[in-house]
């Protein structure tokens, strides 16, 4: 009985693999795979980098938590004997979930322009610049798997989806020097961590730790642990779990149709500083059916960005609590600001109240140290790392957690459960986002 089932199974396993185009080409199947992520010093962009097309070139790109899918520019230079743009109809175009189909009437027929094939939209969300005719594409990319503590074999993936876009739009303007696009790791079924999952059959997961430094990497997981960062330490223990919330309404510039955010949302209900709370009007912390409302987190914005409201009451408990610390001039675009030589310092950077970012229960809380809530301007002045919200119209989103504040900290996105797992600052647990060990045990 065992043996038979046994070789129903091997028979599955022979069709699986005969069908499924992305394991017939490689015999190894990874269980995780990684990524490097660099800090761009004169944009703050956090940048990744994967090859991509036949033969393989490697493609810059800046890192969006919250972004749909990859976007690569393909008007320059893009050669590749795999490209495939999506025709109409397709099974690309519908888990792309698009039905706006188009000829290409701008120029010559080419990678980006095609008759008959689906569109994306694909944003810059530094300078919200939406191309609104971006032709879905497949191509191989190539990227190293991981055993959690190295890098490992690289794998490529034939028949990738991504949209490709057009530099000569202003798609690339604000990106840092070198960058081809913006890889997204969004809630939507073309993403990158959704793709990556679904070329190896590994669970829906991936992990960001983002690093201060611009001269040592970052890492981005995908897939299960462990995640292993130098001197050994499994990051992948010991998160703290709060559930992801789906924004109904789209937050992108120009939305294509009506469709949910694939940004990630999470439940915050309030906000203590040194355990006093920061008044606020609760309404803005719940996602309403316009889809204004709520938190969410984003690795574009260098800074979290509170709600005029939210932010004034915020920096005056702060400042309340640090009452016989005297201020000095703000530096620009922050609003309080120390010198550097009134605070200790501490394993998790000045000592300054912590912040508690209170989620589903009372006991459930993302603490906020000094290296996360403080930033070093110049020499003599550390300010508080928030900004202001626009106060000319109503955002969207009224808090927006930002990079400054992930900085060290693992968070993890598991997409089958929906929700996030944060680890607080490493630097309590005597490791860095700098410390995975990139050399390869291939
Ligand atoms: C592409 O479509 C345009 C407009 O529909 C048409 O004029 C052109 O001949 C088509 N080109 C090709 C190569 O099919
Ligand atoms: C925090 O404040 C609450 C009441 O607001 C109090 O019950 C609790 O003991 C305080 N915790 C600490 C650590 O001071
Ligand atoms: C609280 O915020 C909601 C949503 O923006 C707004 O409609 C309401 O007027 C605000 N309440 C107060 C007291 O400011
Ligand atoms: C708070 O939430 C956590 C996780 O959802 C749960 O395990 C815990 O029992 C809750 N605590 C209280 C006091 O409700
Ligand atoms: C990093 O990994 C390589 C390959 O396994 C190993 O030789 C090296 O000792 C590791 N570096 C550190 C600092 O542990």
């Amino acid at each position: 009985m065992a043996s038979s089932s046994c070789h129903i199974l091997l028979l599955l396993c022979s069709i699986l693999f005969h069908i499924s185009p992305s394991i017939a080409q490689t015999s190894f199947r990874p269980k995780a795979l990684v990524l490097p992520v660099i800090k761009d010093s004169p944009t703050k962009q956090y940048l990744t980098q994967f090859s991509q097309r036949t033969p393989l070139v490697p493609i810059k790109l800046t890192l969006d938590l919250g972004a749909p899918y990859l976007w690569v520019d393909c008007d320059v230079g893009y050669v590749s004997s795999t490209y495939k743009p999506a025709r109409c109809g397709s099974a690309q175009c519908s888990l792309a979930g698009t039905k706006d189909c188009r000829d290409c009437f701008e120029g010559p027929q080419g990678p980006g322009c095609f008759n008959n094939t689906c569109r994306l939209y694909p944003e810059n969300t530094i300078n919200q610049v939406t191309l609104i005719s971006g032709v879905v594409s497949q191509d191989t990319v190539s990227l190293q798997s991981t055993n959690g503590g190295n890098p490992t074999k690289l794998v490529n993936i034939p028949n990738f989806i991504f949209v490709c876009s057009k530099s000569t739009l202003g798609m690339l303007n604000d990106l840092a020097t070198g960058v081809k696009g913006m890889a997204g790791l969004g809630r939507r079924k073309i993403s990158i961590p959704n793709q990556f999952s679904s070329a190896f059959s590994f669970p829906k997961k991936f992990a960001i730790c983002l690093s201060p430094s611009t001269t040592s990497n970052g890492v981005v997981f995908f897939g299960n642990g462990p995640y292993v960062l130098l001197p050994g330490i499994d990051v992948s223990k010991n998160l703290i779990f709060t559930p992801l919330i789906t924004n109904p309404v789209s937050t992108a510039a120009s939305p294509q149709v009506q469709e949910p955010s694939s940004e990630y949302f999470i439940g915050l209900k309030s906000i203590k500083i040194n355990n006093k709370t920061v008044p606020m009007n609760k309404s803005l912390l719940t996602i309403d059916i316009a889809g204004f409302g709520g938190t969410k987190i984003s690795s574009v914005n260098p800074f979290t960005v509170l709600e005029a409201s939210i932010f004034n009451s915020f920096v005056s408990v702060f400042e309340n609590e640090l009452a016989n610390v005297p201020k000095v001039t703000p530096v620009a675009p922050f609003e309080l600001c120390y010198n550097s030589n009134s605070f200790g310092s501490t394993r998790v950077g000045p000592g300054v109240p912590p912040i508690d970012l209170v989620l589903q229960n009372e006991s459930v809380f993302w603490r906020i140290f000094g290296a996360n809530s403080m930033v070093q301007v110049n020499n003599e002045v550390l300010c508080l790392a928030f900004v202001k919200a626009r106060e000319d119209f109503r955002p969207q989103t009224p808090i927006i957690i930002g990079a400054h504040q992930l900085e060290d900290n693992l968070l993890q996105f598991d997409l089958a459960t929906s929700r996030l797992g944060f680890s607080s600052s490493l630097l309590f647990r005597q490791t860095t986002c700098a410390n995975f060990n990139f050399t390869s045990n291939a």
